[in-house]
């Protein structure tokens, strides 16, 4: 496991250098993630169902909910209860409510866009729900986590496998995204060496541009994990990988200033290929409650 940063060029130094998260309660975290998602308010894309999914769910994140659905789809029935954790605007879960399947979807708070999707989509069951916390309701047949783990240290990783363990009933499925690519040598050089020095470049660049000092600004974004730690810390809980699939090889190069740039030359984006298919930013399991949990 490693603790993740992520480095821009700003004209203030603001730096987070305690690798903790900043904020204390359940609605301050919702409001920093919200804000890091680009808002969860409706005013763009809640004309129709069509618009919202052409935004939300086929040109958001480079493919990135593209293949959750897909691997959702395969992995779930629709006469399954399922419970989604972590469902932010819930694009994805959307889509499958619209396809019949029965999800309920949650977060830390109500997204402000729910007056909104609910017009849109019908009375959605969005319950506020903290995973760190033991849940309220069990034996569910299905829970699905989309971009969430990132967030969790060791001790809060453990106690989100306990509580999604005691969620399922025995035989259910957890659907986890494990969130960005794994912790290995090739994420280690873009987050460590790559996308610091390129950003120092640009501050040098702006400023002297700008006739502004700029500095680089270092912020705690959460931590990075190899298959292996997140699926042993799973198998702990009595969660047991059954089904893995993972993609999305360029997403990773969407960070920084230059790469982005770059990724429109087919040279370039051949050599970036290559290096991708070790850093898959989509990596997904499905893992079966195999007993009943009982904590050490
Ligand atoms: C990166 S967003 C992902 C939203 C959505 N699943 C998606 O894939 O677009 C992370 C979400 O996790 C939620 N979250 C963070 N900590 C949580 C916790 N302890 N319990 C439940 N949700 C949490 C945040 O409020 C935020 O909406």
């Amino acid at each position: 496991m490693r603790i993740w940063y992520k480095f821009t060029a700003a004209p203030h130094n603001i730096v987070n250098k305690d690798g903790k998260n900043p904020t204390k309660n359940d609605n301050d975290e919702f409001i920093r993630h919200a804000t890091l998602m680009g808002g969860y308010n409706a005013e763009q894309n809640y004309d129709s169902r069509e618009s919202f999914f052409e935004r939300y769910l086929i040109q958001e994140g480079y493919g990135r909910t593209l293949f959750y659905d897909k691997f959702l789809r395969e992995n779930l029935t629709s006469n399954m209860h399922i419970l989604s954790i972590a469902s932010g605007r819930a694009a994805n879960e959307l889509a499958l409510i619209q396809d019949g399947f029965d999800v309920t979807c949650s977060d830390l708070k109500t997204p402000d866009c729910m007056t909104e999707t609910r017009s849109l989509f019908g009375d959605i069951d969005y319950q506020e729900i903290n995973v760190l916390n033991p849940p309220k309701k069990i034996g569910y047949d299905a829970v699905i986590s989309l971009s969430l783990i990132y967030n969790f240290n060791d001790d809060d990783l453990k106690c989100f496998f306990s509580n999604i363990s005691d969620t399922l009933h025995v035989n259910g499925i957890l659907l986890l995204d494990y969130v960005a690519a794994p912790d290995n040598i090739w994420s280690f050089l873009l987050d460590n060496v790559y996308l610091p020095v390129e950003a120092c470049a640009y501050a040098v660049f702006r400023t002297i541009k700008d006739r502004r000092l700029h500095t680089v600004t270092r912020t705690f974004h959460g931590y990075r994990r190899s298959n292996t730690e997140i699926e042993a810390a799973a198998a702990n809980a009595g969660l047991e990988l059954r089904a893995y699939a993972e993609g999305c090889y360029l997403v990773e190069f969407h960070r920084g200033y230059l790469l982005p740039k770059i990724l429109g030359s087919s040279i370039c984006k051949s050599v970036l290929s290559f290096i991708g298919r070790r850093m898959p930013y989509v990596r997904m399991g499905a893992f079966v409650r195999t007993r009943h949990f009982q904590p050490a």
